[in-house]
């Protein structure tokens, strides 16, 4: 890949390098980070070496003339932290990428688009439905509103104003995914505001890396940092019941969703944080929350994490080792290789990915399947 901005913009750390090189320089640094761990084959998980993430956000710059008419553009941090105008990025969707300047003309044509707009996100599904939010620093009127409910129709896309206390959401505040995972559809709302993997074709390989590592059981599957059920639904289907966490209101909402979109009926979802589940299934505290969940019913043989780049806090990573089989997803080996200090007392690994979901960056996730000696 050859971007214009490879070099300047902050973004792609690894600008000297090819794909490959890139690649082999993230696998070598991290098996040689795990070697105390393992000396197993790592599987690796390659990305499509362009147009491979599906969000994105970007700054909005302003120019004046000399008669102090504004030019606005798209803008990046530069490696020297000072702000890079942009008018593409080679590693966004195809579709997003197309979208770019056909938006931001729009926007710039129009005052009351380009009043205050300070920053622009797309969210994109590879069945081409798109979302944008617009945020402002300035409260969004009637007449704001009218325009943008125009705009949408006329680029088939979604709109969503923000500013600061206000979101104005013209249709819908999600997208339709489809994910073809294992010869299996799964239909997904991905929310505004919820998480959602950046890397939609990396995102669909780990889902099936997992799922081949499990056999299927008649035990149940406990899910800790389960966001909008990303993994929890395709999962679901080897488990007999499936008990999945995670703090936000956001994800958790469209996890519900998205269990009926698929019919799924062996799912509890709960809004908790990993904190206080272990709380709760210590019996420290009670909680409302808890209340139609049952939580002795559960037979788990399986914990399934995803953490964000924190990774567990050390009650979860107690709570984490009582359990036959861990499967750990990590967007940062780092706070990885300070669990597995503990994990791996109690437990060995048995398979070890790296999946290039954020390739050109120094950051790489991986996956591990771990199993009680
Ligand atoms: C890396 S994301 C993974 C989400 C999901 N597994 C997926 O593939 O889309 C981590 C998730 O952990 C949630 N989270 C962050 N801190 C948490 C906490 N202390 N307890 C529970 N969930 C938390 C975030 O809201 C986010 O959805």
């Amino acid at each position: 890949m050859t971007c214009e901005y490879f070099g300047k913009c902050g973004s792609c750390k690894l600008y000297e390098m090819n794909y490959e090189q890139q690649l082999e320089y993230k696998i070598k640094r991290e098996k040689q980070r795990f070697s105390n761990f393992t000396d197993i084959e790592f599987d690796i998980i390659r990305s499509e070496e362009e147009n491979f993430r599906y969000r994105a956000e970007f700054r909005i710059w302003k120019n004046f003339d000399d008669g102090d008419n504004p030019t606005i553009s798209y803008a990046m941090t530069s490696f020297e932290k000072n702000t890079l105008e942009i008018d593409s990025c080679q590693i966004v969707s195809k579709q997003i990428q197309e979208l770019m300047p056909v938006l931001l003309e729009k926007l710039q044509n129009d005052e009351e688009f380009r009043f205050k707009l300070y920053a622009i996100e797309f969210l994109n599904s590879t069945t081409q439905d798109m979302l944008v939010t617009l945020i402002y620093h300035k409260k969004l009127g009637e007449n704001w509103i009218q325009k943008a409910k125009n705009l949408e129709e006329e680029l088939n896309i979604k709109i969503i104003g923000r500013s600061r206390k206000q979101k104005e959401v013209l249709s819908e505040d999600f997208i339709n995914e489809e994910l073809n995972i294992d010869g299996e559809n799964f239909k997904f709302h991905y929310k505004e505001g919820g998480f959602t993997q950046p890397n939609t074709k990396v995102n669909v390989k780990m889902i099936e890396w997992v799922l081949k590592h499990l056999e299927k059981s008649d035990k149940d599957l406990c899910e800790l940092y389960c966001g909008g059920g990303n993994f929890t639904i395709p999962l679901s289907k080897k488990f007999n019941k499936v008990l999945a966490t995670e703090i936000s209101k956001t994800s958790i909402n469209s996890a519900l969703e998205n269990c009926k979109l698929n019919s799924i009926e062996n799912i509890d979802f709960i809004r908790m944080s990993a904190e206080e589940f272990v709380e709760a299934l210590e019996e420290k505290r009670e909680f409302r929350r808890l209340k139609d969940v049952d939580l002795k019913s559960y037979n788990f043989d399986t914990i399934f994490v995803d953490p964000p780049r924190a990774g567990l806090d050390d009650t979860t990573r107690n709570l984490v080792k009582d359990y036959e089989k861990i499967i750990y997803i990590s967007c940062n080996p780092e706070t990885l290789h300070r669990d597995l200090q503990t994990l791996t007392k109690t437990h060995e690994i048995k398979n070890f990915a790296l999946f290039d979901q954020f390739s050109y960056t120094e950051h790489i996730e991986s996956g591990i399947v771990l199993q009680k000696v």
